[in-house]
């Protein structure tokens, strides 16, 4: 959908520091270590070594995921479609130099300037949920994977309690529109949600917010992601990243601690409470179209 309003975008009124020049300390987070795992983990499965694989990460931000990965010696790109970020992240290009740029724009047709079948491992992390066109986007990855790729894609859970961007209680859960749009002005102006910078009053903050719930976040389920990655050739497995996270989790845990996890994991369907009211983690294979 066209932005044509002419209202401060969110993110440069939530205090998200993206848009400033990326630096060697904000590769070495939590979030890209987590990430790292995954993939060392969807590595093993397929009977590589990681280095030997190519990645891209799409929707790369600034690139702190593809600086990460460079660090470890994995031949990494990033692609995105906000030119303003690829160029936060110019230090990468100094860091890494490489004979095809690191990070490049997608084109206004959605595609991708890397060959067919290029990539062994592509990570779409809190991606998917930004993208509207979600089904044009899998076909770009299906074309992009090689045939024995795998595509790593995790996203906000549709049904999650506080949305993870403006921090406001279920109104995503709400169908976009007057209501969707009256109901997020009414609680930035009651104080709740992230709040507004300085120079900003909590009612311009709650048509900023409402505009970026509208035009820039698409909560779909995961039955819909699914079904719109496999009608262009990706099948999504949501179960395998929660039982490799389950699994690691037990073998942390030691004596009751263990047995009752154990017993919690048996009572509860902890796997779909995590997919569908917390955050998804899907992986995604090419099936024959
Ligand atoms: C929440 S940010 C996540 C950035 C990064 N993956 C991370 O984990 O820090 C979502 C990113 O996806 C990008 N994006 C949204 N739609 C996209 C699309 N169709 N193609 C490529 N990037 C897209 C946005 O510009 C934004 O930088």
């Amino acid at each position: 959908m066209e932005l044509t309003s002419s209202l401060p975008k969110f993110r440069e009124c939530s205090g998200d520091r993206k848009y400033r020049d990326l630096s060697p300390v904000d590769l070495q987070t939590e979030d890209n270590l987590n990430l790292w795992r995954h993939l060392e983990n969807l590595a093993q499965i397929s009977g590589r070594e990681i280095t030997s694989l190519r990645v891209l990460d799409f929707g790369c931000g600034r690139g702190e995921f593809v600086g990460y990965l460079r660090s470890k010696g994995v031949q990494a790109f990033g692609v995105e479609i906000d030119e303003k970020l690829i160029a936060s992240g110019a230090m990468l290009e100094t860091m890494y130099p490489d004979s095809v740029p690191l990070l490049s724009l997608v084109g206004s047709d959605g595609k991708v300037g890397f060959p067919d079948g290029y990539f062994d491992i592509i990570v779409a992390n809190q991606v998917f949920e930004h993208v509207a066109q979600l089904d044009g986007v899998a076909a770009e990855l299906y074309r992009l994977l090689g045939t024995q790729g795998c595509l790593l894609t995790l996203f906000p859970a549709r049904f999650r309690l506080i949305e993870p961007h403006y921090h406001l209680a279920l109104v995503h859960w709400l169908p976009k529109g007057a209501l969707q749009q009256a109901m997020i002005r009414l609680l930035v102006r009651l104080g709740f949600g992230v709040p507004p910078p300085g120079n900003m009053s909590r009612q311009m903050m709650g048509r900023v917010i409402a505009e970026y719930a509208q035009c820039e976040t698409f909560y779909r389920s995961n039955k819909q992601i699914g079904g719109l990655c496999s009608a262009r050739g990706i099948e999504l497995d949501f179960r395998l990243i929660p039982q490799q996270m389950l699994s690691k989790k037990l073998e942390r845990l030691s004596g009751l601690k263990r047995l009752a996890y154990v017993g919690l994991a048996k009572l509860l369907p902890l796997i779909a409470l995590r997919n569908n009211f917390k955050t998804c983690a899907a992986v995604g294979r090419k099936h024959r179209l």
